[in-house]
């Protein structure tokens, strides 16, 4: 797969003047778009209200300046030598920096927890619908498709895209509609770059629905509290009417 990667890494420095209305930022730009950071450029900027007057640009290598306050700047920093030197070297910098980003962010990737359930079970001509859910994984790219005796399933299968969970995580949820027959294997087939081959998870119709224990256990837990309640309450009234006042 060929991915386009561009990135701008921007850093502030910026000095207001609230009561004229003056500001004055300095801005440090890496620029790049190739996988292997060969096409880095370095732009460092100095901007007066919006205004840029003096400008780095790592491939030519020196300052350029704009407005006579930036051009006699620009050739002042350019004959200080020390100064065009560690410009020169933050173009390597940039690459350091960008190095990193890939190591420790873009290029990480975190296996999806997958599990394979009966949403709704066929009745008569109606079909049944199995949901195949992927958890936790980075990053967002993901493929989920359906087997049938080991053949694609083609039609009948809805996904979500892929949601942020809000913690780099991401999940999708794939639905299948099929009419069971008996004898057949119906598995749901993950692709991600976490995994070096598609990964098969096979639907298993022998296992417990959970969801429906899930509301037996919450109706039972409902009941018992209504039955509580109403006993505490009418303790409570019992008491209540039983007690004589004593005038003091
Ligand atoms: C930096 O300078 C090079 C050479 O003049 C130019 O091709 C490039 O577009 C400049 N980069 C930016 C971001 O302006
Ligand atoms: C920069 O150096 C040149 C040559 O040494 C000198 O003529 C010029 O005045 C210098 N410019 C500034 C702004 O310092």
């Amino acid at each position: 797969m060929a991915r386009l990667w561009f990135c701008l890494l921007l850093e502030f420095c910026s000095m207001l003047d609230t009561i004229n209305g003056y500001y004055n930022e300095r801005r440090s730009q890496c620029l790049y778009s190739s996988r292997d950071l060969n096409d880095m450029v370095y732009i460092d900027s100095y901007i007066f209200n919006k205004v840029e007057y003096i400008w780095f640009n790592s491939t030519v290598g020196k300052f350029q300046g704009y407005t006579r306050h930036g051009i006699y700047n620009a050739e002042r920093f350019n004959n200080d030598t020390a100064l065009l030197q560690r410009e020169r070297a933050d173009v390597d910098t940039c690459r350091h920096n960008a190095r990193n980003r890939y190591s420790c962010i873009i290029d990480k990737t975190v296996e999806p927890q997958v599990m394979v359930k009966s949403v709704k079970q066929s009745h008569g001509s109606q079909p049944a619908v199995l949901m195949c859910s992927a958890y936790n994984f980075y990053p967002k790219f993901i493929k989920v498709t359906w087997m049938r005796n080991g053949k694609e399933i083609e039609g009948g299968q809805t996904s979500t895209e892929e949601m942020a969970d809000g913690d780099w995580y991401y999940q999708t949820h794939s639905h299948l509609e099929y009419m069971p027959e008996s004898g057949e294997q119906i598995s749901c087939v993950v692709e991600h770059a976490s995994f070096k081959q598609p990964m098969e998870y096979k639907w298993d119709p022998s296992a417990p629905a959970p969801e429906r224990s899930k509301i037996a256990i919450g109706a039972s837990g409902l009941v018992l509290g209504i039955v509580l309640s109403a006993a505490g309450f009418i303790y409570y009234k019992k008491k209540a009417t039983g007690r004589i006042l004593v005038p003091t």
